[in-house]
C-alpha cells in the first residue's frame, strides 16, 4: 500500500525506509535504519527526483503510481548515480517507457557503466545552470562533484525555492512518519547520526562541500530535500552552519574526545584517571571510548565534533594496538585537520605506540601535538599519575581557555 507525504502543494515524498539493513554501504552500522528519499513534482510536466535502493523499490513504485494517478511520468532527474539511489532506475524505465532521463554527462556515462542500457533520445544531458521548464515550476541544475561522487549534482525549483541536495544534508536513520526535521528533536536525536553520516561519507571532501555551500548561499532555500533523512523547512541555517564547520574541519565544540586502546585495562585506568582530573578542572561532557568495541565511524564523527583528542594505546606487535591504528588511518583518510592531540602509550617491554601514533598525527594537516606524551610500562605508577595530572591541567586550560 502506498505511503507518501506531501512536502508542498505540488511536491510529494515517495521514498521509504529500510530498517533491516545492518551496514550502510556494507561498512557503516545503521541500528536506526536509513531512508532513501525520492520526490515527485506535479506540474504541466511530471518529474521524479531520483529513485531508491533496491531493498525498498516495491514501496517506492507503489508510492510513485499513487501520486501520478493516471498521469504519465515525463522526467526522472538523476542527481546521484550511487546504487542506493539509482538501483530502481532500469525498472522505472521499463514501467514508464516515455520518461526522459535528466542528468549530466558523467551521469550518463555511469548509467552505461552500471546498466546495459542505451538511453538514446531518452537522455536529456544538462550542465551547470541549465534550466528545465515544467509549467509553473522551473528546475535548474548545479554540479556538486565529490559530494559524494564525481557525477553528483543538485536541483533547484525556482518557484517554491526547493533545493534537492542529493547526499548533502542527509543522515542515517529511518523516517518514522515524521518527514520534516521540525517534527522531531533533530539536535537531540539525529545530530550525532547526521554528523556520522557526513563525516564518514563526504568528510574527506571538505573543499568540494565548501563549493556547494557557496552555490547554495546564492539561493533562497525554503525547503531542503536530501536523499536521506528528514526534509528541512525551518532552521535551515542551523544545519548549514554545521556543514560549514564540518567542511572546514573546524571543531563543532570545545570538548575532549578520549580514545583508548587497552589490552588488559591498565591503559584504560590511565584514561579514567585523566578523565576524572579533567572533570575536576571543569571540563564537561568528556567522551571516553574503548576503541576495540566502538565502531570506527562513531569515533570519526566524534573527532569531527571535538576540539581536543587524547589517543591512548598499548603497543602491539611492536606497532600500534590494531584497532587504534585502524581508527587513526581512517581519521587521516577522512582528512581531519586542526585538532589538538595528546598521546599516551603503553608498552611493558618496548613501548612504540606513542612514536608511531605521533607520526600519523604529524602527517595530518593543522594538528597540534600537546607535550611529549606519556609512557606507561604496564600499570600506572606514581610518576605517570603525576604526568596525567599535568596533562589534565594543560588540556583543561586549553579547552576552557
Ligand atoms: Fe546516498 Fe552517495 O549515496
Amino acid at each position: 500500500m502506498h505511503c507518501v507525504r506531501p512536502v508542498t502543494e505540488d511536491l510529494y515524498w515517495v521514498g521509504a525506509s529500510d530498517r533491516r539493513l545492518a551496514l550502510f554501504e556494507n561498512v557503516y552500522p545503521i541500528p536506526r535504519g536509513v531512508s532513501y528519499n525520492a520526490y515527485v513534482l506535479l506540474d504541466e510536466k511530471t518529474v521524479l527526483l531520483d529513485t531508491v535502493d533496491e531493498a525498498i523499490s516495491g514501496q517506492f513504485f507503489e508510492n510513485l503510481a499513487y501520486v501520478l494517478g493516471e498521469r504519465m511520468l515525463d522526467y526522472v532527474v538523476v542527481n546521484h548515480m550511487e546504487p542506493d539511489h539509482c538501483a530502481a532506475l532500469m525498472e522505472l524505465l521499463h514501467r514508464y517507457p516515455g520518461v526522459a532521463v535528466v542528468g549530466n554527462a558523467k551521469t550518463m556515462t555511469m548509467i552505461g557503466q552500471f546498466f546495459d542500457c542505451e538511453l538514446g533520445e531518452r537522455a536529456l544531458t544538462v550542465k551547470e545552470g541549465d534550466t528545465l521548464p515544467l509549467g509553473k515550476h522551473t528546475l535548474t541544475f548545479a554540479m556538486a562533484p565529490m559530494v559524494h561522487w564525481p557525477e553528483a549534482m543538485v536541483t533547484y525549483d525556482t518557484a517554491d525555492k526547493v533545493l534537492f541536495s542529493a547526499d548533502a544534508f542527509g543522515t542515517f536513520g529511518a523516517l518514522n512518519g515524521n518527514l520534516f526535521a521540525d517534527e522531531v528533536e533533530f539536535e537531540r536525536d539525529w545530530l550525532a547520526d547526521a554528523r556520522r553520516y557526513y563525516t564518514n561519507i563526504v568528510g574527506k571532501y571538505g573543499m568540494q562541500v565548501q563549493s556547494l555551500l557557496k552555490k547554495a548561499a546564492a539561493l533562497e532555500i525554503r525547503y531542503l530535500c536530501p536523499l536521506h533523512g528528514p526534509v528541512w523547512r525551518k532552521d535551515i541555517g542551523w544545519f548549514v552552519e554545521k556543514y560549514q564547520r564540518w567542511s572546514t574541519y573546524a571543531p563543532e565544540e570545545r570538548a575532549v574526545l578520549i580514545v583508548c586502546g587497552s589490552v588488559y585495562g591498565h591503559t584504560e585506568n590511565a584514561m579514567d584517571i585523566l578523565a576524572c582530573r579533567l572533570a575536576e578542572k571543569g571540563v564537561r561532557n568528556i567522551a571516553l571510548y574503548n576503541v576495540s568495541n566502538t565502531d570506527v565511524s562513531e569515533l570519526v564523527g566524534e573527532a569531527f565534533r571535538c576540539s581536543h583528542i587524547v589517543l591512548a594505546a598499548a603497543t602491539y606487535n611492536n606497532g600500534i594496538f590494531t584497532p587504534m591504528e585502524n581508527f587513526l588511518l581512517d581519521l587521516k583518510a577522512h582528512n581531519l585537520q586542526n585538532r589538538t592531540v595528546a598521546v599516551v602509550e603503553n608498552g611493558s617491554w618496548g613501548p612504540q605506540a606513542g612514536k608511531l601514533m605521533r607520526e600519523i598525527v604529524d602527517s595530518m594537516k593543522g594538528m597540534t601535538l600537546l607535550g611529549e606524551g606519556i609512557t606507561l610500562k604496564s600499570a600506572v605508577k606514581a610518576a605517570q599519575r603525576e604526568a596525567l595530572e599535568a596533562l589534565a591541567g594543560q588540556l583543561a586550560e586549553d579547552i576552557l581557555g
